[in-house]
């Protein structure tokens, strides 16, 4: 099977050229440090173009972004000469990546928007290319609830937050609202979607989604997964590089760019589904929320409303993950834990009583996590963690790919070449 691979921003890997960074500076004191940041993005590989607002030019002179990143600082909509060299959607197409760096305050509300009012916003709403930021600001300004509300409705849309960081602030103040420094904030980007690629020659299975057991024609059991999560996860490790198909019961979303789909209804078709997929897989992650019991019969007429009362009797459904980790050899497996209680006690129990090589934990009930477009994991494997807090749901999901590469390479695990045996 010949596999359509990766969004646009992976264009950078297929043609082995420069990733192209389009670095937006708005009008914040942390202006003064971004020469430095275009050095270091530069010193990492990549192609920089300076995007400018007006008020950044107050903090940092454009003749220095200039010489530092060898092009041309692009400043406005309506410069004739600037737009016949590369139009504005043009350069919106160009960046592999977009990093507004500072990003006000100002800004972020802009963008939360839509606005398209100067340059820099207008490349914002016209790239496809991930958009990451590194706000700064006053402490007070970035705790103010409506700068909050404006960061978790980025977040919720995919946008990549760095920072801001605690510490001595310009005005005077002491708190949070620093900009990462340079030399971090170029290691985060890179570490992030698209640069780093880090898995890059691998194949991911990804379940997403409920399943539907079926009782009769007309009836089913589900539950309330809508798939977002496991959409997400997929389009980072896409992103991140891999081969991807994501195996998904029925849900109203669109498959991320460059992953193959291949859709089912049931859990018993989902494993089937899986374990097809499953050749020459590296990595399985089982984000599905699959039924763990399916009817013990399916009613060939719709079943009547006679008795007062009616029982169902259900049966156990295959678990998936469980007979993806007993597969030798097998890919590095990870599973979610969607608990209502003590939720990294039975996370940590599942991971061993699976023998997963990692799980990913989060609280469910009350208007958590279901449907929602945030969300936080607890992030388990054997003897480590890590904690990742609440944001949008492609954010965490690139923070997990990358979790899940960073052990891959620690285990050292040899790629790929699954044989197909069932347990
Ligand atoms: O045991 P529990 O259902 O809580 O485990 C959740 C994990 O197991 C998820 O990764 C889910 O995709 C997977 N699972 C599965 N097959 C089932 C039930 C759960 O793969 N029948």
């Amino acid at each position: 099977m010949v596999f359509a691979r990766g969004g646009r921003n992976n264009a950078a890997m297929n043609d082995r050229r420069a990733p192209r960074i389009l670095l937006g500076i708005t009008g914040g004191i942390a202006a003064y440090k971004t020469p430095d940041l275009v050095r270091r993005l530069r010193e990492r590989g990549a192609e920089v173009q300076v995007v400018m607002t007006v008020s950044a030019r107050q903090f940092v002179a454009p003749l220095a972004l200039q010489a530092v990143s060898g092009r041309e600082v692009r400043e406005s909509l309506w410069d004739p000469a600037a737009e016949a060299a590369m139009g504005h959607i043009e350069l919106a197409r160009w960046a592999d990546l977009v990093l507004v760096a500072p990003a006000t305050a100002e800004f972020m509300a802009r963008l939360v928007h839509g606005r398209a009012d100067d340059l820099l916003a207008t490349l914002c709403l016209a790239t496809a290319a991930p958009l990451h930021l590194a706000p700064a600001m006053n402490r007070l300004m970035w705790s103010n609830p409506a700068t909050q509300a404006n960061v978790a409705s980025l977040r919720a849309r995919g946008v990549a937050l760095h920072g801001p960081a605690s510490g001595e602030q310009a005005c005077g103040e002491t708190g949070e609202g620093r900009m990462l420094e340079p030399v971090e904030l170029a290691e985060a980007v890179f570490a992030g979607v698209g640069l780093s690629r880090p898995l890059a020659g691998r194949k991911v299975v990804v379940s997403a989604g409920p399943t539907r057991e079926r009782l009769d024609p007309v009836r089913f059991l589900t539950n309330r997964s809508s798939g977002k999560m496991g959409y997400a996860v997929a389009q980072a490790a896409c992103e991140a590089g891999a081969e991807v198909v994501l195996v998904s019961g029925p849900v109203a979303l669109p498959a991320p760019p460059g992953v193959t789909r291949v859709d089912v209804e049931s859990a018993r078709q989902m494993y089937e589904a899986v374990h097809a997929a499953l050749r020459g897989a590296d990595v399985y992650i089982g984000a599905a929320a699959v039924a763990d019991y399916e009817p013990a019969q399916v009613a060939p007429e719709k079943i009547k409303k006679e008795a007062p009362t009616m029982t169902l009797e259900l049966v156990k459904a295959p678990d998936i993950l469980a007979s993806v980790a007993a597969l030798e050899p097998r890919p590095f497996v990870v599973g979610f834990a969607a608990e209502t209680q003590r939720v990294e006690e039975h996370a940590r129990a599942k991971l061993e009583r699976k023998r997963l090589d990692m799980i990913a934990a989060n609280r469910v009930g009350d208007g958590l996590a279901f449907d929602r477009d945030e969300n936080a994991l607890t992030v388990l494997w054997d003897g480590g963690r890590e904690e990742l807090m609440t944001a949008g749901k492609l954010d965490l999901a690139r923070r997990l790919v990358a979790l899940v590469a960073a052990r891959m390479a620690a285990q050292s695990r040899p790629a790929s070449n699954v044989v197909h045996v069932r347990r």
